[in-house]
């Protein structure tokens, strides 16, 4: 903790914090010294009687404490703004280290987990290093002035008090330990409910379309239920803790009264310096309370730490490779491609295929067969356990990632459209693109026509994830942003599936369009999609069962076409 406090904090926040730490040093300066000007008070100006005396003492105390909040405020204000400096660059750091992980990360991981990295746990670690870790160092420093002077005062006296002191400093110890482990039950069953409020706010359309509210309802409920429950330990355990440290510390008081109420009549203290005593030990809880909650503050954050790191923890499965490729040729070729998920058998099993530049590939299968496993790869979401792929000859893994992504415009199976302009969604991969350049892509994918029908054409907002837009609607902008790139690969995963088939036909004359001199794969169920292929790859169950042209295919009636005829591919004829 003390390291991360130095390194991310101090460090590079070097003036914030030595500002923060002098205004503190001023700050308790002056809470100290108001103890000593009230024992001046009481056996000075009260004893002699001397009213202008008085007077000078009592501004001289206004002015201390006036002093005191004052650079206690300064101090507050600069380590807040050091703090969220700090947790500003630390959550950016963190988006541009989601971005690099490996795609299986987020397929096994739920979403709910992540969000809260970036809100719960980076707000531990804030309070941790921006008050925990100075509340400690600057806290303690306090208490042991505290306690200088008032040995420094009366040696007995203090003795006494700090026999009584540790008795409630265990007791609120204790408790704060007690609450910190509560809290953290908390922070868990919080993770887990906003995890599953997540899904539903994801899910309410189908929901609502199965009539399983109330499902949905009983299971919610639990979580609510729990966490009230936690909650309840959390807030009851506070309404005992602060009574309770209250009666102890009103007990500890008097017991020093009474001893110290002995020694003024003994006449070995004067009634000032008795007075300024009690000051003082009132003032020892407060650090010693900052100091406890520091600790469990620390240790928060620091659980809160090692759970962010789980994403610099994260195996790299797909190691970028080293060469760089400006323009490829366009020829892929898969060799004896073998490929399972971390769980379950194999999905593609010895698969090998060459295409060239100006090929449209059909790659055809039952659900499930592999085809967007086999995008998958050619993208490197995921690798090869055995056998390789090549891109130009080249091995796809020693080429850079990005390089080889550039190469290929992608149109995902349920494309994710952003939450902007329709403009902004088309020239997403090329943010340089003129309007003349958009419109040119729109017009190919035939999406033109119905985005000039748009109130706002194409500055129209697609709503969160194009829920604005129809989804062939949706299909076609992706289309078009495929489309912008000008890749030397074209790889659609079902480009046709949510088109009727006129809006089909257009789309196919324009993937036919702009498939002239590049290497374009369709995974489709499409029979006239199909039809207009060069060739035919029949992928079952992760083998490739069958290859050919489509109508020499159908003619021989082997595995594909019995397919096609028991229309186990459902195929629109
Ligand atoms: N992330 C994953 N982890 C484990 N198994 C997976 C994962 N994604 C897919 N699978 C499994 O791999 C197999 C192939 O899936 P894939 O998505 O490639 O099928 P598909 O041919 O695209 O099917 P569809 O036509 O329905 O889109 C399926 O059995 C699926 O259950
Ligand atoms: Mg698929």
């Amino acid at each position: 903790m003390l390291q991360l406090y130095w390194h991310k904090f101090v460090v590079p926040y070097w003036l914030l914090t030595s500002v923060a730490v002098v205004c503190f040093i001023i700050a308790s300066a002056a809470g100290l010294a108001a103890p000593l000007i009230i024992k001046f008070l009481i056996d000075g100006a009260l004893e002699s009687g001397d009213f202008q005396y008085l007077d000078i003492i009592v501004v001289g105390i206004v002015v201390l404490y006036f002093l005191r909040a004052l650079f206690t405020f300064f101090y507050g204000y600069n380590m807040a703004k050091a703090g969220c400096r700090m947790i500003a660059r630390l959550r950016a750091a963190m988006f541009v280290r989601l971005h690099s992980l490996d795609y299986s990360y987020f397929v096994n991981t739920p979403t709910g987990n992540v969000v809260s990295y970036f809100t719960n746990d980076l707000n531990l670690i804030q309070q941790a290093v921006a008050v925990g870790v100075p509340d400690l160092l600057v806290e303690s420093l306090n208490l042991l002035a505290i306690i200088a002077i008032m040995v420094y005062f009366d040696w007995q006296l203090a003795l006494v008090t700090f026999v009584t002191l540790p008795f409630i400093v265990y007791a609120i110890s204790h408790f704060n330990r007690k609450l910190a482990e509560f809290g953290s039950l908390l922070e868990h069953t919080m993770a887990k409910m906003t995890s599953l409020l997540h899904q539903a706010i994801l899910s309410t359309m189908m929901v609502q379309s199965y009539g399983r509210e109330d499902y949905e309802y009983r299971r919610f409920r639990a979580k609510i239920h729990e966490a009230a429950v936690d909650l309840f330990h959390v807030q009851r355990l506070n309404a005992l803790v602060i009574p309770l440290v209250e009666f102890l510390a009103a007990i500890g008081l008097t017991f020093i009264i009474w001893f110290g109420g002995r020694e003024v009549i003994g006449g070995d203290l004067t009634i000032g310096a008795l007075f300024a005593f009690l000051v003082y030990t009132i003032n020892i809880p407060g650090p010693v309370r900052k100091i406890t909650q520091a600790f469990s503050s620390m240790k928060l954050g620091l659980v809160a730490w090692e759970r962010i790191h789980d994403l610099d923890r994260q195996p790299h499965t797909i190691v970028d490779g080293h060469l760089d490729l400006d323009k490829a040729v366009g020829r892929v070729e898969f060799r004896n491609v073998f490929f399972r998920y971390t769980t379950g058998g194999d999905v593609l099993k010895d698969v090998s295929l060459a295409a060239d530049p100006g090929d449209v590939i059909a790659v055809v299968g039952p659900s499930g067969a592999g085809k967007s496993s086999f995008a998958n790869l050619l993208l490197r979401f995921y690798d090869p356990d055995t056998g390789a792929i090549y891109l130009d000859g080249i091995d796809i893994r020693s080429l850079q990632i990005g390089a080889l992504r550039h190469q290929i415009g992608f149109i995902q199976q349920n494309p994710i459209l952003f939450d902007a302009s329709i403009l902004e969604n088309i020239r997403y991969g090329r943010p340089t693109a003129s309007y003349s350049q958009v419109e040119r892509a729109a017009k190919l994918a035939n999406a033109h026509d119905f985005i000039m029908e748009l109130p706002r054409g194409y500055d129209s907002p697609v709503g969160e994830l194009g829920a604005n837009l129809s989804g062939g609607q949706r299909q076609r902008i992706a289309l078009a942003r495929a489309i912008i790139l000008e890749p030397v690969i074209l790889l659609l995963d079902e480009p046709t599936a949510a088109l009727d088939s006129h809006a089909e036909q257009q789309v196919l004359a324009a993937i036919r369009n702009v498939s002239t001199g590049r290497t374009t794969f369709i995974i489709t169920h499409n029979l006239s999609t199909l039809l207009a292929s060069d060739k035919v790859v029949y992928l079952d169950a992760g083998r490739i069962a069958e290859t050919g042209v489509c109508s020499d295919l159908l003619a021989r009636g082997g595995a594909f076409a019995r397919a096609v005829d028991r229309g186990e591919l459902g195929y629109k004829q």
